[in-house]
Order: structure tokens, then C-alpha cells, then sequence
């Protein structure tokens, strides 16, 4: 039985969150160089992709380049940013038929112009499909991010728009690059790396987290089901008891 059937359809995460990791240790592993590796991750997102929009997920994050990845050879970085554009060309018309909505978040000043203007219009292109939105994490770190909120809410604080008192949770995450986004039930990783990397940190305060050992390019539907299973197993508690969760007695007695 494939893990998509043993899925609680009620349960399904608003939104996942992926760090799409161990594509160069793929390739290494088939003596190839790295780039072999980031062109046969493109299948997986694909799948994956498609997979969350078969159960119904709104928001599906994909870590695809980060701030730090820019301190990575040249010639990498060149690579990966053509595949990037290549990818979206040969893809926009699956995702627009697929309903699909892009959003992206990251440091675009970084960006070539090319591969803004395919982004950028892309973007625009799919803005009003009302299935999946795709979140693409690119030139992004979570340092950057809320870096970038603190100098936008402290502008406002000095312009006399706001006042200091008025900085709250609900504030800081509508500042931020996913601002309007949930935050996600779930955050996967894969490659067997047990760490963030400087991803979502503000948003997965009380996100499940997932490793898996598998490298990218072999994450295809199977194991994202395989994933959200888990995900379904767990007892998410928030701070408060089991049985508080559970409904087992009346909390003000
Ligand atoms: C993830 O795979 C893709 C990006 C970070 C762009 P890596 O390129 O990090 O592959 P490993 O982790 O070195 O194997
Ligand atoms: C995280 O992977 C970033 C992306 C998947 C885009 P890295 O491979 O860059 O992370 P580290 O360096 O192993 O932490
Ligand atoms: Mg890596």
C-alpha cells in the first residue's frame, strides 16, 4: 500500500516546507560532478510539486538557493541560476495548467536580470491560480529576512508612524517575506543533515521537523507521502499538556 493511501485526509499540513539537500553528495556518490546532481533534483521537485497538490496542501516552501549558497564556486552558482531559468521556461505551462501559484522569497538585489525578468514573470502569470502556491526560497536566509523586517518596522517607529509599544508577534510576521503565508506544519530535510541552515526561523518556532537520509534528486512522491504520514503520527502539543490537547478534562478546574 503506497503511503499516500494510509494518509488522514483530514489532516493534511497547510504548508510544507522542504530543504532540498544532497544533490553534489548524489552525484559524487555516481562519480559525476555536481551540477549532474542539481539537474536531476529538477525530477524531484517536480514530483513533489505535484504530489502536494494531489493531497490538497496550500503552500509548499522550496529551499532553493540560499544567502550563504553564493559564497559556492562561480561556476556552480552560474550553473545552478541557468538551470533555475531553464526549469521555469520548460515548467510554466504544467504549472499554470496545474492551477499552480508562484511566489518567491529572498534577496532579489542579488539576482541577475535574467533570471528576475523569468521569475518576476512567472509570478505574474499565475498570480490568480487558486491551487497550490509554490513559495521559492531563493538568495533567502532567515537572518537576512528578519534583518530586513527590524530595519522596515524601526523606519516606521522613526517616521512616527508607530510607536515602539506597538511591535508585536502579529507585526513582525507581516513584515517579514511571508507575510499573508501560515507558518508550516512541517519542515523537511533531506540528505540525513540534522540542521536549519538558516531557513524559516521565525516561522517554524512550532513546526515538526523531518530528516530523511535520502538525497534530493532520490526524494520523489513516495517518500513525501511517507513524510506527511509521519507528520500525521505526531502529537503536536504547543506548549500545553496531552490532555489539555486531548480534551480530557476542563483545564479551569
Ligand atoms: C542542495 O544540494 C542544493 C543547493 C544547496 C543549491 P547541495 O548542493 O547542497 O548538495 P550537497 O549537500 O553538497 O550534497
Ligand atoms: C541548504 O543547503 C540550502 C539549500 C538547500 C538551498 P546547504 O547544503 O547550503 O546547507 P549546509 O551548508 O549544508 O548547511
Ligand atoms: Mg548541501
Amino acid at each position: 500500500m503506497s503511503s499516500k493511501d494510509k494518509l488522514d485526509k483530514k489532516n493534511i499540513p497547510s504548508h510544507v516546507a522542504v530543504i532540498m539537500d544532497g544533490n553534489g553528495r548524489w552525484a559524487k556518490e555516481r562519480g559525476k560532478k555536481r551540477i549532474f546532481g542539481h539537474k536531476n533534483g529538477v525530477q524531484s521537485v517536480r514530483d513533489v510539486v505535484e504530489a502536494a497538490g494531489e493531497i490538497g496542501i496550500s503552500y509548499l516552501t522550496l529551499y532553493a538557493f540560499s544567502t550563504e549558497n553564493w559564497n559556492r564556486p562561480k561556476t556552480e552558482v552560474e550553473s545552478l541560476m541557468g538551470l533555475l531559468i531553464n526549469s521555469i521556461k520548460k515548467e510554466a505551462a504544467k504549472l499554470f495548467k496545474n492551477n499552480v501559484r508562484l511566489l518567491i522569497i529572498g534577496d532579489f538585489t542579488r539576482l541577475s536580470s535574467k533570471v528576475k525578468e523569468n521569475l518576476f514573470s512567472l509570478r505574474e502569470k499565475t498570480k490568480n491560480n487558486t491551487g497550490l502556491t509554490v513559495v521559492l526560497a531563493l538568495s533567502y536566509s532567515s537572518r537576512w529576512e528578519i534583518t530586513e523586517a527590524v530595519r522596515l518596522i524601526t523606519e516606521k517607529v522613526e517616521e512616527g508612524e508607530i510607536k515602539s509599544s506597538d511591535v508585536t508577534e502579529e507585526l513582525i510576521g507581516n513584515s517579514l517575506a511571508t507575510s499573508g503565508i501560515p507558518d508550516p506544519e512541517l519542515l523537511i530535510r533531506t540528505s540525513g543533515e540534522q540542521r536549519i541552515s538558516n531557513y524559516l526561523l521565525w516561522q517554524i518556532a512550532y513546526s515538526e521537523l523531518y530528516f530523511t537520509e535520502t538525497f534530493w534528486p532520490d526524494f520523489r512522491k513516495e517518500n513525501f507521502f511517507k513524510a506527511i504520514y509521519s507528520y500525521q503520527q505526531r502529537h503536536r502539543r504547543f506548549g500545553k499538556t496531552e490532555e489539555q490537547i486531548e480534551n480530557k478534562f476542563d483545564i479551569s478546574k
